[in-house]
């Protein structure tokens, strides 16, 4: 299958985007980006650096200019975004203009299990990493939700699953 449109992934930390993303290119013969990782390739250096030097600012500032960057070019592509993506009003604004917008929802509990050995993550470097995912979990999940042209649950199920969900509502 060919899809002719750009399609972002958006959720909170651990509900796996990068994963479900590179697979879901893979099956809609179209090129997988991470919008963490173009970050680190443009500036050099990886994210905990970026934090520690600039600021979760200095962060959202990069990530804002990448990922209109990525969808602003000429192909169609599938990109999994950070977490903390869907702050910005002119993130969403952008998404929403350029792409078919999929929220990988998940649990708290399911995010902890899978960010928790996980050292690229500022946010979670704290004593309770679990409060912290909540406290996030409440401020975006509504963001998502309104963002989201598509919800699937990727809770207790295996990337494969999800892809083959998506495939479904595409
Ligand atoms: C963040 C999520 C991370 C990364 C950064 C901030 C967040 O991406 O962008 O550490 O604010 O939720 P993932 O969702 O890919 O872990």
């Amino acid at each position: 299958m060919h899809y002719n449109h750009t399609i972002v992934l958006v959720g909170p930390m651990g509900a796996g985007k990068s994963t479900i993303g590179r697979l879901l290119a893979t099956e809609l013969g179209l090129n997988f980006f991470d919008s963490d990782r173009e970050i680190e390739a443009r500036c050099g250096a990886n994210i905990p650096w970026i934090f520690d030097k600039e600021g979760e600012e200095g962060f959202r500032k990069r990530e804002t200019q990448t990922i209109a960057e990525l969808l602003e070019a000429p192909d169609n592509i599938v990109m999994a975004t950070g977490g903390g993506a869907i702050l910005k009003p002119e993130n969403r604004d952008i998404i929403g203009k350029y792409s078919t917008v999929i929220y990988l929802h998940t649990t708290v509990a399911q995010q902890l299990q899978r960010t928790a050995k996980d050292k690229n993550r500022p946010l979670l470097q704290t004593e309770n990493p679990e409060a912290v995912l909540k406290a996030l979990f409440e401020v975006r999940d509504p963001l998502y939700r309104e963002a989201a042209d598509i919800i699937v649950n990727t809770d207790r199920q295996s990337p494969k699953s999800v892809v083959r969900t998506i495939m479904k509502k595409l």
